[in-house]
């Protein structure tokens, strides 16, 4: 049963759109962004995006994680996961869909070990990181989620980096995933948020945490700001 306490109705609203959309209409769509295949124009500029993303996460990461343990939060089909491993992490990797996370297992080569979750990702039961690391897995949720999911990481994690959708006005006409997928797979909305706002919010929020790093990647449909803290 799906972790509840603490979270809002509106974070969990959204976890179960969440759910059925990864899990079931758009399970395909994400299996193929998410591997070699050919894609389409739109879609091959969120690939690309993605990838930049993925790698500016990975940079701000040690090298060597041995004796390291990490969250992917979020993980989707694991490809984070995977390399965070590949440098020696102990990873545990959740996903709300179970679909994403046999995929994940799948293409998980045979000499990686990777404690793969099928749950919520600010659960209280996954124990404590030096790393938590969540690509593109809170861009649906509110403001306020945001906060909420980035203090309960705070209490099991010295380091945290995650991405948002930047709230500018004309990044609001340009929702990645709805205009990359067919109206069939259109995704639940994603929330722009203000970096000023997000920042100020989090200073009040968790007054022993410091934010290190933000930084945009923008590839065609694909906008996405990566913000890094970490403890005082
Ligand atoms: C845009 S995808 C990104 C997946 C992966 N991080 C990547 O970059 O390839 C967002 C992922 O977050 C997952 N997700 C959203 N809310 C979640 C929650 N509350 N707990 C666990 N997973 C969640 C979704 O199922 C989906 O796989």
């Amino acid at each position: 049963m799906m972790e509840t306490s603490l979270a809002s109705t509106s974070y969990q609203q959204s976890r179960t759109k969440l759910e059925t959309y990864f899990d079931k209409t758009a399970r395909k769509a994400w299996e193929d962004l998410t591997s070699d295949v050919p894609v389409s124009g739109i879609r091959a500029t969120v690939r690309k995006g993605r990838d930049e993303m993925r790698n500016l996460l990975l940079s701000t990461l040690p090298t060597d994680m041995h004796g390291m343990r990490l969250l992917d939060a979020g993980c989707g089909t694991g490809a984070l996961a995977m390399i965070a491993a590949q440098r020696g992490a102990h990873v545990v990797a959740i996903d709300v869909s179970q679909g994403l996370i046999d995929i994940a297992q799948k293409r998980t080569p045979s000499h990686l070990s990777i404690d793969w979750r099928v749950g919520d990702m600010r659960s209280h039961n996954l124990g404590i990181f030096d790393h938590v690391i969540a690509m593109d897995s809170l861009i649906h949720y509110d403001e306020n989620d945001i906060i909420g999911v980035l203090k309960a990481w705070s209490q099991r994690a010295n380091q945290i980096a995650f991405t948002f959708a930047p709230g500018t006005a004309m990044l609001r006409t340009m929702h990645f995933v709805g205009k990359a997928f067919p109206r069939g797979d259109r995704s639940p909305a994603i929330l722009p948020v203000s970096e000023a706002r997000l920042s100020q919010d989090i200073g009040v929020a968790l007054p022993a945490w410091s934010i290190d790093f933000t930084q945009r990647v923008s590839s065609g449909f694909y906008k996405s700001q990566a913000m890094g803290m970490s403890r005082r």
